[in-house]
């Protein structure tokens, strides 16, 4: 093994060394499998970390399709989109993405992130203005850095706060963005008053369904069609990694924004597509959303009863009314230690703190999917009031 010069690499470990006193350091953990559901090492675990909301992962019907499309095509799409890397498949999920979430196109990124940083950094520029909710996800904020135009913050989900801002802002392009449902809290945004207020002042408004998308809606369309704002919203952004089970990234928008990012989008040109066994497999959770009417409604039901469980005995889930249920802490080193007391019980659950939420707002966070039975979730309940009671806080 080469020796590596180590001198111009020092300033890490005093970096990494705050972070860890402050109990913000990061690492990564090996797990078994994917999903709400598994067993590892002769146990069930439930796990409350996964974004598969329906259970679409380990799906046969998307595991089928897209080993056809492995066969078939082989294991990458090697090429950009506009060199010859557009297959059958990526062109089937583009139209069938429009068709499900009721808009003319629709346009496949490599991720969600990068739907992100392609959409918004080719609707605004330097002199332009983007306006954000406070709660808003870091992939936002990376993409309207990278944009170069100006970020404004409004307060989480406050038309009000946004109409102020957007009166500040007289001059130049302006770019409304806003998750549906919040990815942190589980709450959802007021679509209808901030498209109006979009309307009202010739804002484009941008909204990120990455966990809207498969639970909420008309065959888990998302927010934006079930208050049919599509022609309020010029980009309606979600992600293939989530509900759906997969990897990728979409916009739905109008023919000519379509046109417009794939002359425009860097994040959509200057990358390789996705393999062709990935949009098979998105393409056939798209089909069985069509065929299934209703399985977000259970979803959300089920997350209803945990939700009022936990608040029954006086624990903070914020404003959440979705499948994403955070239970409030506080403190970063009792989210952590709660986390260590569940997973010692078989649950495994996000322990979130800053700079992924907001400075003395560490929670843990529940994400449900369909594999979590009513049982499952009593068995969670059970395991959190214990492990409160172990830390004193219940
Ligand atoms: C609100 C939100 N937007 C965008 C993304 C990025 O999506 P992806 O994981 O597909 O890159 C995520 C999740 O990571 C998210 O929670």
């Amino acid at each position: 093994m080469q020796e590596v010069n180590s001198k111009p690499e020092e300033w890490i470990d005093a970096e990494l060394a705050k972070q860890r006193a402050a109990h913000l350091e990061r690492s990564i953990h090996v797990y078994e499998s994917v999903g709400g559901v598994f067993t590892a090492q002769g146990r069930r675990w439930l796990n409350f970390g996964s974004n598969d909301y329906l259970d679409f992962a380990r799906h046969p019907r998307l595991k089928k399709a897209a080993a056809l499309a492995l066969e078939q095509y082989g294991t990458g799409a090697t090429s950009s989109r506009l060199i010859t890397g557009t297959l059958p498949p990526h062109d089937a999920l583009e139209r069938s993405i429009a068709r499900h979430k009721g808009y003319p196109a629709a346009v496949v990124f490599g991720s969600g992130y990068m739907t992100n940083a392609g959409v918004i950094s080719s609707l605004i520029g330097r002199n332009d203005h983007a306006f954000a909710d406070r709660l808003i996800h870091a992939s936002v904020l990376d993409a309207v850095r990278l944009s170069g135009a100006r970020l404004h913050r409004f307060a989480h989900n406050d038309p009000g706060s946004l109409e102020q801002t957007l009166k500040r802002a007289p001059s130049g392009r302006r770019l409304i963005l806003t998750e549906s449902v919040f990815s942190m809290d589980g709450d959802e945004a007021p679509l209808e008053a901030i498209a109006a207020l979009a309307e009202s002042h010739e804002a484009l408004l941008m909204v990120d369904e990455a966990h809207a998308g498969g639970v909420f809606g008309p065959h888990g369309a998302g927010l934006v069609s079930a208050l049919n704002l599509h022609t309020k919203v010029t980009a309606s952004m979600g992600t293939l990694s989530k509900a759906l089970g997969g990897y990728g990234g979409y916009t739905a928008c109008s023919e000519r924004t379509r046109q417009w990012l794939i002359n425009r989008s860097r994040a959509f040109i200057y990358t390789t597509a996705l393999p062709p066994a990935v949009m098979a497999a998105a393409l056939e959770a798209l089909r069985i959303l069509e065929e299934t009417p209703g399985l977000g409604k259970t979803l959300l039901a089920r997350a209803q009863r945990f939700r009022e469980r936990l608040q029954g005995v006086g624990l903070d889930t914020l404003r959440s009314s979705s499948q994403i249920v955070p239970v409030l802490v506080r403190d970063n080193a009792s989210t952590l230690r709660l986390a260590g007391r569940l997973k010692s019980r078989g649950i495994l659950v996000g322990a979130l703190r800053p700079p992924t939420v907001p400075p003395d707002q560490a929670r843990l966070r529940f994400s449900i999917t369909l594999a979590h039975s009513d049982e499952d979730l009593d068995r969670a309940f059970d395991a959190v009031i214990d492990a409160f009671n172990e830390e004193g806080i219940l």
